[in-house]
């Protein structure tokens, strides 16, 4: 795949598009500069990660991506819609019916099963019973989870339970899938399987994917990665093999210095 995530001859078009984007933060007398101007846009069918140090900035980015927060300044275009101009109500909605988000912490309901858990964004669209079933049991096939439906979270593992949180962001079929640290409680093995899976939805499903992370290992599997510091994107990283964490180890030194 090229650089700019082409599997064919013909561009995907941008789907994420971030302009000039300013957040700063004022706490008592503190001023903190969390994002100073950064660029960048996404295709379809590409897994993009964000990587950089703690405090670079990362979840602040993928806060104002996600609409869950807006910027001082700069634009955040999903599908070609400026999401930093809609109200709260309209963001909110944009952001439940086109965009899955995803935590480091699971985020799902202990008393619920599995099943539960994933239906959940229909259930509050007052989807039917046997469009949520139908739905549900194609996103528990997605993410191989077939025989845990009837598991609540403590019966899972972590991987497990990120592969329901997974479900249940793709449930509305959003264009946009975001993910802040993913694998950041899980082991290897699990993150791997995490990685392939966002590969996935990127590749095989046509999703514009944006990951952040503060590993090596992570950013391998993303078709480009762009380097934030202090705020500001220096740089990216791209045609690296996925698992050659050496290599995203070692260009990432050289960019951040
Ligand atoms: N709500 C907030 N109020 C004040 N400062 C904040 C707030 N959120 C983040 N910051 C500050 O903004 C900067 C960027 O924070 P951010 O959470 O985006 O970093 P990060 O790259 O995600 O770090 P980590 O890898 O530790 O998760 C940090 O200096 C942080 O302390
Ligand atoms: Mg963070």
């Amino acid at each position: 795949m090229s650089a700019s995530g082409e599997t064919t001859g013909r561009l995907s078009p941008h789907v994420l598009e971030i302009r000039d984007l300013v957040k700063t933060y004022r706490l008592s007398s503190q001023v903190i500069h969390a994002l100073r101007g950064v660029s960048f846009s996404v295709r379809a069918g590409e897994l993009v990660a964000i990587m950089g140090a703690s405090g670079s900035g990362k979840s602040t980015l993928l806060h104002l991506a996600g609409g869950l927060d807006v910027p001082d300044s700069g634009s955040v275009f999903i599908e070609g819609r400026d999401i930093t101009t809609l109200s709260d109500r309209q963001r909110t909605l944009f952001r439940r019916r086109r965009m899955g988000i995803i935590f480091q912490a699971y985020n799902l309901l202990p008393t619920l099963t599995a099943r539960e858990n994933i239906a959940i964004p229909l259930l509050v669209d007052g989807e039917s019973n046997s469009v949520i079933r139908q739905r549900v049991s194609e996103m528990l096939a997605m993410v191989h989870l077939e025989e845990r439906a009837d598991h609540r979270p403590q019966a899972m593992s972590g991987g497990e339970q990120q592969r329901v949180a997974i479900a249940r962001a793709l449930l509305n079929d959003p264009a946009v899938i975001l993910a802040d640290e993913p694998t950041g409680n899980l082991d290897s093995v699990n993150a791997v399987e995490i990685w392939m899976l966002l590969r996935r939805l990127a590749h095989d499903m046509h999703k514009t994917v944006l990951m952040v992370t503060h590993e090596p290992a992570a950013a391998s599997y993303a078709d480009r990665t762009f380097v934030l510091k202090d705020g500001c994107l220096v740089g990216t990283l791209e045609d690296v093999e996925p698992g050659n964490a050496a290599l995203v180890a070692r260009r990432y030194t050289e960019l951040v210095g």
